[in-house]
């Protein structure tokens, strides 16, 4: 949760977070420890729905990123939910978030739809999309 504040000002509230954690057959949480010290410094996370992997989020501490953290998380997020019979996934985007954005289009999705004024802030959401038959 504090990883969580820091990144994103508190996504999930901690009845989320522990839902998030009890339910293996459904949901995928992937964690990232700093060595020596064990310290969380990033996590990813997603729904299987049939043959869909919808991924929720994505967060690296600050001081981490662009390190290819990010890169490493979501390619086995994607792979695990492959295992799992998982044909594609998806996601939605803030079109505002360069970063996440970049990071997506790397990973091979590509933009698939918008939704406007999706986010409290007014900002649309991208719609991302991915096959993962080939992945
Ligand atoms: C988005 C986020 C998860 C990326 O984490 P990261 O560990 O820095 O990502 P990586 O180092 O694996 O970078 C992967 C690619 O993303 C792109 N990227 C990452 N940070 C970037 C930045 N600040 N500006 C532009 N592109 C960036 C690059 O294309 C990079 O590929 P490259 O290294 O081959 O150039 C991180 O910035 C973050 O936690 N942001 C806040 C939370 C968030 O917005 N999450 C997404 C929505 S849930």
């Amino acid at each position: 949760m504090a990883l969580d504040r820091r990144c994103l000002g508190g996504f999930w509230s901690e009845n989320q977070w522990h839902q998030e954690l009890q339910d293996p057959q459904q949901r995928l949480c992937l964690g990232s420890v700093l060595a020596g010290s064990g310290e969380l410094v990033g996590v990813c996370s997603g729904w299987m729905i049939v043959d869909e992997l919808q991924l929720m989020l994505v967060l690296v501490d600050p001081r981490c990123r662009q390190g290819g953290l990010a890169t490493a998380l979501v390619s086995e997020l994607l792979s695990q939910a492959r295992t799992r019979g998982c044909q594609q996934a998806t996601l939605e985007v803030a079109a505002t978030n360069a970063p996440a954005l970049a990071l997506y289009r790397k990973l091979g999705f590509t933009t698939s739809g918008k939704r406007r004024r999706y986010y409290c802030n007014g900002d649309d959401a991208l719609l991302q999309w991915r096959d993962l038959t080939n992945f």
